[in-house]
């Protein structure tokens, strides 16, 4: 079926195939699917037991099992007296809520202040992975809501130019670094603080005030004290939160501090709106529900081994890249539950960047490539203009419908390539935190089909460990005999290169 007959055939469709709820409009109906479609799928989310994982969940049980944690990101912004029944973590929630405010507060009225007693003017947030790309995408998503304050620096990288050019035009006595990192022991975080204490008492001297340039964000209190973060700087995290769902705990600080932390609560809010939702919602009509069923329809059914995600929003522009690591960490897994090798597909490649300058990049392979990649588009038309609503229309609705083109077929469009738009009403911070849990919840609803835990990452290890091994040999004359011949020759160039 080509989705021109499937939108001949049923004058409803658009009305049919799309959600509403809080302030975000999914529209569905340019997606290969028809009611017997949506029916078996569903059916298939309930076969799976989806309600009962998400009251799993949502109880506090151990669903991490090969970690055996409990994955409760959503207590980080629920505002119940006690949840979950039975081991109560809003005590420490609300604690850390506070702490946070009270430092935002400091911060917005200048009374935080550096060892030589001048105010934090820039904050350098020194994390990577999910202790970086939640608090980066959101201060820019929430740009337009910035507050007066000192100015926030993001660092990730273990390539020292990512450090050296943000503390390029920095004074080291009006600036304030927070270590985020749930283990503080991932290594590029930590040379990266180690670097930045070095460059403070490099001009500050190596004075115990220096301390009053550092804040840290973690599970591991006692690494962030052997860093010399002085433990009313030291913001706790906890076992029951992934580094991927973390953003609404203080890892979330700078957005907090760029937007006011009025704002912050304003995103937890509508991420806990979003949970509600998904908590209650028919299947059906369950919008994380409903994108974890088309995600699972193209790359199960169809073989689809990419989704591209298109915000027509500069301001969403990190969005691709936060949800790379949320869907690709969570689901892309070959294993189940219990071990076992699983012999069907599960998560897709997940790209992207920005439209309209996606445009001007890679959809021409979108319209006349080969592949067939779903599209999720997303826009906030009021704030961003006609224009970026007119092209992020028409791009939907090239791919759908194509242009037959007759007698120039490197003209033609073939059309019929899926692609769901999530129209923001606007991009407020309660609109951005139901759009971030509605996809950490369709994120969980694929694992469960897919019967894969959505909250490990053991797959990350091994290449940390080999580095750390390697490490030695490329600074010194090591003993490269144990590597594989491809390794030894590049590891001899480099070191001879030096
Ligand atoms: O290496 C992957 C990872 O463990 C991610 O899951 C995590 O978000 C990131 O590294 C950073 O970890 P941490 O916050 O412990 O420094």
């Amino acid at each position: 079926m080509h989705l021109r007959e499937l939108f001949a055939e049923d004058a409803a469709r658009a009305q049919r195939f799309s959600l509403e709820f809080g302030e975000i409009l999914l529209d569905y109906s340019k997606h290969r699917i028809n009611a017997e479609t949506m029916r078996l799928l569903v059916a298939l989310a309930a076969q799976a037991q989806v309600p009962a994982w998400i009251g799993r969940m949502f109880n506090g049980d151990s669903i991490n099992n090969s970690e055996g944690r409990a994955a409760l990101h959503m207590a980080l912004r629920a505002d119940l007296a006690a949840f979950p029944e039975g081991r109560d973590v809003m005590p420490v929630v609300r604690a850390a809520r506070e702490r946070m405010r009270g430092f935002v507060d400091q911060a917005h009225h200048g009374v935080l202040l550096g060892a030589g007693g001048r105010a934090i003017i820039d904050i350098v947030h020194i994390g990577i992975g999910g202790s970086d790309l939640g608090p980066r995408m959101l201060v820019r998503a929430l740009r337009k809501f910035r507050k007066s304050g000192p100015k926030l620096h993001f660092v990730a990288n273990t390539d020292p130019a990512d450090l050296d050019a943000v503390l390029a035009g920095l004074d080291p006595g009006t600036t304030l670094f927070i270590v985020a990192s749930k283990t503080f022991t991932t290594v590029e975080t930590l040379d990266n603080a180690r670097r930045a204490r070095a460059w403070l008492a490099a001009s500050l001297g190596e004075t115990k005030d220096l301390a009053r340039h550092f804040a840290a964000v973690t599970a591991n209190e006692a690494g962030a004290k052997s860093l010399g973060v002085p433990a009313e700087r030291v913001f706790p995290l906890w076992d029951w939160v992934g580094g991927r769902y973390s953003v609404w705990s203080a890892v979330g600080l700078p957005a907090a501090l760029a937007a006011g932390m009025d704002a912050f609560e304003a995103l937890l809010a509508g991420a806990r709106a979003m949970d509600a939702h998904f908590q209650t919602a028919t299947l059906e009509r369950n919008m994380p529900v409903v994108l974890a069923l088309l995600e699972i329809w193209y790359v199960n059914f169809f073989g689809a081994q990419s989704r591209a995600v298109i915000p027509y929003s500069e301001d969403l522009r990190d969005f691709p890249a936060y949800l790379q690591q949320l869907e690709m960490e969570s689901n892309g897994k070959r294993v189940d539950r219990d071990g076992h090798e699983i012999d069907y597909a599960t998560a897709p490649v997940i790209w992207g960047a920005a439209g309209t300058p996606s445009q001007h990049s890679f959809h021409q392979l979108l319209h006349q490539g080969t592949h067939l990649v779903p599209v999720g588009q997303g826009a906030d038309p009021p704030a961003a203009g006609a224009a970026l609503a007119a092209n992020a229309l028409a791009q939907s609705a090239a791919l759908a419908f194509g242009n037959p083109a007759p007698g120039t077929p490197h003209k033609a469009l073939p059309g019929n390539r899926p692609s769901s738009i999530l129209l923001l009403e606007r991009l407020t911070p309660g609109v951005l935190g139901q759009l971030i849990a509605l996809y950490e919840h369709k994120v969980f609803t694929e694992g469960v089909i897919w019967n894969v835990n959505s909250f490990d990452q053991w797959g990350v290890e091994h290449g940390k460990n080999l580095a750390r091994a390697l490490l030695p040999g490329l600074l010194q004359d090591g003993d490269s005999s144990g590597l594989d011949a491809s390794t030894r020759a590049l590891l001899e160039r480099l070191r001879d290169r030096d």
